[in-house]
């Protein structure tokens, strides 16, 4: 035998990342470290008994059967009408036709590629962006072209130079409390944009699984919806694909979210789902229904919003007290993530090594999120997973080791 299974290996493979970051982030699974690097949420507020009792009223019903059956691919007809109605109440007014359940967004990303990418098809994106998003569309031979991004999104003229330079299918935006940097994109923005990818005939792609999180300020209409508001006549057949997630707002174990999309989108998509998986767990889908039913899911957000921006706080208050005053950071008003943007000379992937090895803590570093090998100098942390106490322990460390990155990078540059 002289080939291997590495020889056999689809040339798609090559795509993915060499893993270092994977790897290093492994460490941080271990009890002793603290660990800001994942987007995991708090697993106390995971509503168990709630979980639990909507498991045996499921089992308990007389469509029990139905629960442990093959179901439609498109998703658990309850489901899929309960999120019509807060779609359609969130501006965006839709029907059955334009809602697929996905087993987590990430398999709504994967799907989306899979339909609407072939290879070299340029796909603009915000710099920083969803790392998850560049593996699953680097499979499909995408191109990504990084926009010129600031603390409030992407910038329209930036968009505009680079929809005239450039003919792009795509453009990807998490523009509420944004994975990595948590950073929103205001409404005027949300709208030049929308009205700049019909101008260039370009669609979007608006990941939000964040949206509902948010610590203050008001709610903002989505990409999704803004685009439905100026385009009256066509509201569904929209320029827009919107993905949600039960991730965040309930737990992520469920794997559920949701694409809204206008119905020949959907229908594509679909094909494309049921080639993977022929459908979500019915079984998952019918419980979480029984959760989210009856208002709970909208107090349990409630909750989240109050833990969450308390937890907030106490990072962003603890880092103004203790961080050299070189490293300065994003104060997001929603979502699970603070970005730190470190000095000029300071590699955060090395300096992640000592994190872990001296200081047991770790972080992401910047570069995961770059689509075109920057953000040496960038890490994100997340607020939403540690505690209060393994917040002020894990800042008091982390503090230490930005401390010494931070000399030293002055020590080369003098
Ligand atoms: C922007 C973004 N999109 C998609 C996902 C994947 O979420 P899900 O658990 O729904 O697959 C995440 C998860 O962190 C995310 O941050």
């Amino acid at each position: 035998m002289t080939l291997t299974w590495k020889d056999r290996a689809a040339d798609r493979m090559a795509y993915l990342q060499d893993g270092i970051i994977t790897e290093i982030l492994k460490l941080t699974q271990r009890p002793d470290i603290i660990s800001f690097a994942g987007g995991l949420p708090a697993p106390e507020f995971f509503p168990k008994a709630r979980v639990a009792e909507a498991t045996q009223r499921v089992m308990a019903s007389p469509s029990a059967s139905q629960a442990l059956q093959y179901g439609l691919t498109e998703g658990y007809i309850p489901l899929r009408e309960m999120v019509m109605a807060e779609m359609t109440a969130a501006g965006y007014p839709c029907s059955l036709d334009n809602i697929l359940i996905v087993s987590g967004s990430q398999q709504g990303l994967d799907l989306a590629g899979k339909a609407y990418i072939n290879r070299g098809d340029r796909i603009l994106v915000e710099e920083p962006t969803y790392l998850g998003m560049l593996d699953a569309w680097r499979m499909y031979g995408a191109e990504f072209v990084s926009v010129a991004t600031d603390d409030s999104g992407m910038i329209p003229e930036a968009l505009e130079q680079t929809l005239k330079s450039v003919q792009a299918k795509l453009i990807y935006l998490v523009p509420t409390f944004q994975n990595p940097t948590g950073v929103t994109t205001p409404e005027e923005r949300r709208a030049e944009i929308v009205r700049l990818a019909r101008q260039y005939d370009v669609g979007i792609v608006e990941d939000d699984p964040y949206g509902q999180l948010r610590y203050e300020g008001e709610t903002l209409p989505t990409v999704l919806a803004v685009d439905a508001r100026q385009n009256p006549d066509s509201p569904v057949g929209g320029n827009v694909i919107y993905l949600n997630s039960f991730s965040k707002t309930l737990c992520p174990g469920l794997r559920l979210a949701w694409m809204a999309a206008p119905a020949e989108v959907i229908e594509r998509v679909s094909k494309a789902k049921s080639n993977s998986d022929l459908h979500t767990s019915t079984f998952g889908q019918a419980v979480a229904y029984e959760v989210a039913r009856d208002g709970f899911i909208e107090q349990h957000i409630q909750v989240l919003r109050k833990v969450y921006g308390e937890r907030r706080d106490l990072m962003l208050h603890l880092m103004e007290d203790t961080f050299p005053s070189e490293v300065t950071w994003t104060e997001p008003a929603g979502g699970l993530f603070v970005w730190l943007r470190l000095p000029e000379g300071v590699n955060s992937v090395d300096v992640l090594k000592t994190a872990i090895q001296e200081h047991k803590v770790a972080y992401v570093p910047g570069t995961a999120f770059s689509s075109n090998g920057g953000g040496a100098a960038t890490a994100r942390l997340n607020f939403s997973n540690a505690p209060p106490d393994k917040i002020e322990e894990g800042i008091r460390r982390l503090a230490m080791v930005f401390e010494q990155a931070c000399a030293q990078a002055a020590n080369i540059k003098a």
